[in-house]
Order: C-alpha cells, then structure tokens, then sequence
C-alpha cells in the first residue's frame, strides 16, 4: 500500500520527459519530492512549475550525475534520514549504433545510469518501505526489454536488467505490501530521441512516437495496483507478448530489422506492378482515376490526400486523390496531367511510393495503366511475399473498377506481378 499524501518521493531524471511528468503526478497526490538531473537549470524550472502547481508539497533539488558513484551518493546524502514513500527510477538515456563502433565510455556511463544506479538507489531506500511495510518503487524500464536490441545493444541489455529486476523485486517486497513496478514505455516524445546523439528517425522503431501523458498516468496507476510490469499501448502490449512467443533468435533479427532499417533503405522490400489495357483514352481515365468517389470498391476506404498536378503546358491544377490505407501517411505528390503521377507515403515503419503511367496503346484509342509501387519495410521475406500478393491484388481490383467506371469491361490484364 502507498501513502502519497504528505510522503517523500525522489524522483530521478525529473529534468525532463517522463520524469518531470512524473514529478508532477505525484505532487498532485500531495507527495513532496526530491528531484534530481544533471541540468540545473531544466531541474529548478521543474521544481518551479510543480511549486506554482502545487503550493502545499516541498520541493528540492539535487543536480547530480547519477553516471558517477558520488553523484548518487549526493542524492542519498541529500535525503538522509526521512522515510522515502516512493522512489521513481527514471533517469536513463539510449545509444544507438553498432556495438563495435560505439563510444566505450558513453556506453560505460550508460550501465552506470540504467542499472547501477538503479540497483544502488533501490537498495537505499526498498529496505526502509519493507519496514514501514508501505511504498513504492517505480523504475523505468522499456519495451526494448523483452528482446535484445541490435544497434542498441547496451540500451536493450541495461533495460532487460531492469525489468528483471523489478519482476526480482515485486515478488519479494509484495508480502510486506510494497509495490515494486517495471514502467516498459515503448518509444515516446520526450528529450530521449535526441538524447540518442544519431539520427533514428528512419528506423521502424522510432518513426513513431507517443504522447508521454498516457505512458505517465500508466505508469502510476500500475503502481497503484502493485503490479510487477507495466506496458502501455496496446502495440507495445503485442508487440512484447510476440516476443515471449517468438524464438529467441527470430525476434533478436526481426529486432535487428527494426532498428537498423534505414542502413537498407535504399534497398526496395517490395516491388510489384500492375498494367491493364483499358479502351479509352488516357485524358478519361486520368480524370477518373482522380475522382474514385463513386468507384465500387475497397479503395474507397483509403485516405484523401492532395494533389499538384503539372500539365505538359506547365499549368498547375490540384485535385484530391486516395491514396493508401488508413495506417499510410501520404505526403509527397508529383504529377503530369495525363501522363504519369507519384505518390508517396509513410507510416509504421513502411516507406510506399507508387507510380501510375498512362501510355496510349497502339489502336490510338485505348491506354496501357500501369502501376508500378515500391515498399521499403521491416518485414522478413515470408511478410513480404504476403504483402506483395495482396498488394497485387488489391491493385488489380481497382484497375477493374477503374475499367467499369470508363464504362467497360476490363479489356486486357498485361504483365502480372513482380514480387
Ligand atoms: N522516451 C522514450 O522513448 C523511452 C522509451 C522507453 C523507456 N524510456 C526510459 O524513460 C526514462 C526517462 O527518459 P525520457 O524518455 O523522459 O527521456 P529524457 O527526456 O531524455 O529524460 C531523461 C532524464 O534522465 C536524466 N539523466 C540522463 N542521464 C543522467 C545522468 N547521467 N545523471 C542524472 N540524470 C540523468 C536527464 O536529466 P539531465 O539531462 O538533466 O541530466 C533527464 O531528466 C529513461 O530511463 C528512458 O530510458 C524512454
């Protein structure tokens, strides 16, 4: 059982991020705090808002670095003797990057931070909750925890010891009733990204992000509840539960694929064409491709983007187009009224561009389409060659409709596709 009102929390990492949203979580519950960063100017503008917000709880500061062993005994000094309720091991930071090329000594700091201060910090204060028979331990860890990370092979490791050791330590601490609870946020918009020192945004991993609000109030209504591991997100849920499913070794290179994507971007996962000759000319079915309102298919489901196009004369028109489904941001469009259009999108991960030609045929009086569509992805070649076929698939059916919208039927079907 955790008492908030009028206790002591000691919240680590509480310049920035989760931390300081953390911080003022629990002083909203009445907690007074000892936070703690490296920057002190971040920290005090923290402690600040978290005064202003809420003038009855204490507030003070300890700027330390948590990589060094007088900087966490800084922190424990500072507390002394008074009875900490909860504990937020929070501070942390990530690598990313081959191991063998990795700065040694960032990735030393990095253990010293994730897991030895951690460790260091549990063992001052978890004694005294068993005692009073009543607290809390929240440390963060990751959901980089349920598989080892390549290219962030440290970052994994340290988090993999984190969630081990909060399980480790919320089967012992349980029967005195203090909660100890493993906070396994999956990648979320805070200073950690840039923190990282590399640019990670092409990777599957870190192209998304979630909001930190959510991840927070998680955070400490599992605390709340004791329990031992916290995961929010519904896909962060799945995404862990596949990989205690998973062999160990598949998920260590799907993991890889994940992380490490962007080295293979230039490399197409999935190629596939589509081509139908359609008996009318290419001007009706460039304006009927551009207008699938009334078409009969799934295609309707798609997302409307917007569209510059550039006709030969150099005149520039727009129109709404669907693009992709749902999941597939699309963002870049080149187009040249009635011969070709471009459209790009991007989404979990994924990276589509397709390509629509419209050629005259030989009869002068009906048009080859086609649509040639690149995706670049994490998937391992078993998804790829699924995607691929339904891809193709799909595609056809809208060529189909868009036969029937010219008013005919589908004339010839060209090449089929390639995978
Ligand atoms: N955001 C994510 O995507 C994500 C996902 C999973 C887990 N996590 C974990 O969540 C925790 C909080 O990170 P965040 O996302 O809130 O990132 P953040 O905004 O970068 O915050 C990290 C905090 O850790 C502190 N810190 C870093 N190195 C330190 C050191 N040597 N000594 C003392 N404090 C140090 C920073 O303080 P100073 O800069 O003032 O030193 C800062 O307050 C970390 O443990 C991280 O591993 C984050």
């Amino acid at each position: 059982m955790i008492h908030y009102q009028d206790r002591w929390a000691v919240v680590t990492g509480a310049s920035s991020g989760l931390g300081r949203g953390l911080a003022a979580r629990l002083a909203e519950r009445g907690m007074s705090l000892v936070l703690t960063g490296r920057n002190e100017a971040r920290l005090e503008e923290a402690a600040l808002e978290i005064r202003f917000a809420a003038p009855r709880v204490k507030v003070e500061t300890v700027a330390a670095d948590l990589a060094t062993q007088s900087g966490v005994s800084a922190l424990i000094d500072h507390v002394g003797d008074r009875p900490i309720e909860v504990l937020v091991n929070n501070a942390g930071f990530g690598s990313y990057g081959a191991f063998a090329e990795a700065d040694p000594d960032r990735e030393d700091e990095e253990i010293a931070v994730d897991v030895s201060a951690v460790v260091t910090l549990a063992r001052a204060f978890l004694p005294g909750m068993i005692e009073r028979r009543s607290g809390g331990i929240l440390n963060i860890a990751s959901t980089i925890s349920f598989q080892p990370a390549p290219y962030q092979a440290v970052y994994g490791a340290s988090k993999a010891f984190v969630l081990s050791f909060s399980q480790a330590l919320w089967a012992e601490a349980r029967a005195a009733g203090v909660a100890v609870t493993a906070l396994c946020p999956g990648p979320t918009r805070t200073g950690f990204v840039d923190a990282l020192r590399a640019d990670v945004a092409h990777t599957a991993i870190y192209s998304r992000l979630a909001e930190p609000g959510p991840v927070i109030e998680a955070g400490l209504r599992g605390l709340d509840k004791g329990r031992a591991v916290v995961i929010p997100g519904l896909r962060n849920w799945l995404v862990a539960q596949t990989a205690r499913f998973t062999p160990r070794e598949w998920m260590t290179l799907i993991t890889a694929r994940l992380l490490g994507a962007g080295k293979k971007v230039g490399r197409p996962s999935i190629v596939v064409r589509n081509e139908i000759l359609i008996p009318a000319p290419a001007e009706r079915l460039w304006d009927l491709l551009t207008d699938v309102e009334s078409w009969p298919s799934w295609y309707r489901a798609c997302r409307w983007v917007h569209v510059e196009s550039t006709d030969s004369a150099g005149r520039v028109t727009s129109f709404r187009w669907k693009a992709h489904p749902v999941e597939l941001f699309s963002t870049v469009v080149a187009s040249n009224r009635p011969h070709t259009f471009t459209i790009n999108a991007k989404g979990l991960g994924v990276f589509a561009a397709r390509k629509f030609t419209f050629r005259p045929a030989a009869d002068g009086l009906s048009t080859v389409v086609v649509s040639d569509e690149t995706q670049v992805g994490p998937l391992p070649w078993f998804g790829r060659a699924f995607v691929a076929r339904r891809l193709h698939a799909s595609n056809q059916t809208m060529f189909e409709d868009l036969a029937r919208a010219a008013g005919r039927e589908v004339a010839t079907q060209a090449t089929p596709a390639a995978a």
